[in-house]
């Protein structure tokens, strides 16, 4: 938990984007439901806790059963919880008064929780908007639409784009103090990343060895990882969560993986090694076009310039890179425009990251990635790019950059010829056996330019080899 003083500054700053200039016209209420545990097999048997991210940025504490209001009226901030009963503290242990917790960060007016009903149904009658954003757990959409009064099903269309909008824009820019957590995360991930690298050495070694020890690195420091582990000599399916394979001389592991700490910053890293510790000729290879492209990417990386752009430039250095393989053929730059290049990288450049691995994600990619100036592209590949707007200082985004022989893709394009004038499907069909390769880093935008964040984990040829040999 950060200083109160931060959580007050950051209330103050949405309630002040939110409130109406307009004197006869009342703003309303902003709700923002902290996160209630959830069941896993059976109802007492519950996923590790996550707190909401938004609760945590504006509410910094880290339990379960919270709603945080902000009355854009009154200027008042409230707390909804219920005290720790006494079966509560034999089961759970002692939790401080809800009223100690609120002062903490800065909030002085807390009720219980059967409190809150009223507050909003006051609201409700009084024609105030209660602004919320669209949840995406079940629980928390049912307590919105039972709080607020409307349908379940249709809680999404009476979300508040002014809210949503005005936290993104909050959230998106990083202080000191928090990039400073998202490097100890970074940190943890280069541990988590060295310690697999060095087991990817030991061929006959399963993925499941790999992902726990590199999931145990991550509890080892108070926190856990940022999103399921992706561990896989099959790393041309993007997230794949198998972890069952014995992992074999001359295939690739990729392995995608993150640290969250216990206040919820992460990070999120991506390395492909050779198992057993040589790149082969054809590994290398491909390995080299994509480490280009993530330099190449990482250079361009300021202030002003869009990450779409970013992206496309990424696009060609990867379509480059296969044609000087004779994999690709003709223009590069027409192929790109074409959306040739997705055969082989067929998901973004990147996201933003935070509080959430993909920052803000569950706000709805579009209104985090795009704005008024960049909108989504519509073709295959680059349609999955999450976020292309123009950069600022202060982001902090991952770039990661793939190339991938999919075999179920490249034989359906193949079947029906799909940019055909591009592709040279006869090598293409050499490499079914491959797998992929991805590589990612984590950069915070800074005043000119960009800076890899936290300890730099092996990314060359021979500092790869060299870190497995050791
Ligand atoms: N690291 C997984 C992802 O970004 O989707
Ligand atoms: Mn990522």
């Amino acid at each position: 938990m950060f200083t109160k003083d931060i959580y007050i500054n950051r209330r103050n700053q949405l309630r002040s984007d939110l409130k109406t200039e307009r004197k006869d016209f009342k703003s309303g209420l902003i709700l923002l439901p902290g996160n209630q545990d959830v069941s896993y097999n059976y109802q007492k048997n519950t996923y590790r806790f996550r707190q909401d991210s938004n609760f945590l940025y504006f509410f910094g504490l880290n339990k379960p059963n919270f709603m945080g209001v902000l009355d854009l009226d009154s200027g008042e901030d409230w707390l909804f919880a219920d005290d720790f009963d006494m079966d509560d503290i034999i089961w759970m242990g002692d939790m401080p008064k809800v009223s100690e917790l609120g002062a903490s960060v800065g909030v002085i007016h807390t009720a219980p929780m059967s409190e809150l009903q009223n507050m909003i149904a006051k609201a409700v009658d009084e024609g105030r908007r209660v602004h919320f954003c669209d949840p995406y757990r079940g629980k928390t959409r049912h307590q919105i639409s039972q709080l607020i009064g409307f349908r379940y099903s249709s809680l999404k269309n009476f979300a508040s784009k002014k809210l949503i909008a005005a936290i993104v824009k909050q959230r998106e820019i990083k202080a000191d103090y928090e990039i400073a957590e998202i490097e100890k995360a970074c940190d943890i991930a280069y541990e988590m990343h060295t310690t697999a690298m060095k087991m990817a050495k030991h061929v006959g070694t399963y993925e499941y060895q790999i992902a726990g020890r590199v999931e145990g690195i991550a509890m080892e420091h108070g926190g856990t990882v940022s999103f399921p582990v992706i561990c896989s000599v099959n790393g041309q399916t993007l997230h794949n969560h198998y972890h069952g394979n014995k992992i074999t001389e001359g295939r690739m592991l990729v392995l995608d993986a993150g640290a969250e700490l216990d206040n919820c910053y992460s990070s999120d890293i991506t390395r492909t090694v050779p198992v057993g510790g040589k790149f082969n000729d054809r590994q290398k290879a491909i390995y080299e076009i994509v480490l280009a492209a993530n330099m190449k990417a990482i250079e361009m990386c300021k202030p002003g310039i869009k990450y779409r752009d970013v992206h496309l430039i990424a696009c060609l250095t990867i379509a480059e890179g296969l044609k000087k393989l004779g994999l690709m053929k003709g223009d590069m730059l027409k192929a790109v425009e074409h959306g040739a290049h997705a055969l082989f990288f067929p998901h973004g450049l990147g996201h933003v990251m935070g509080l959430d691995v993909h920052d803000m994600e569950n706000l709805g990619e579009d209104f985090v990635g795009y704005d008024d100036e960049t909108k989504r592209a519509k073709e295959f590949g680059t349609a999955y790019l999450r976020f292309g707007k123009k950069l600022k200082e202060g982001f902090v985004l991952t770039v990661e950059p793939g190339c991938y022989f999919i075999p179920q893709l490249i034989k359906q394009w193949h079947n029906e010829h799909k940019f055909s004038e591009y592709i040279n499907y006869e090598e293409v069909l050499k490499y079914l056996d491959f797998g992929g390769v991805r590589i990612e880093d984590d950069i915070l935008i800074t005043k000119d330019g960009c800076r890899v964040l936290g300890k730099p984990v092996p990314k060359t040829v021979a500092d790869v080899e060299a870190l497995m040999a050791s």
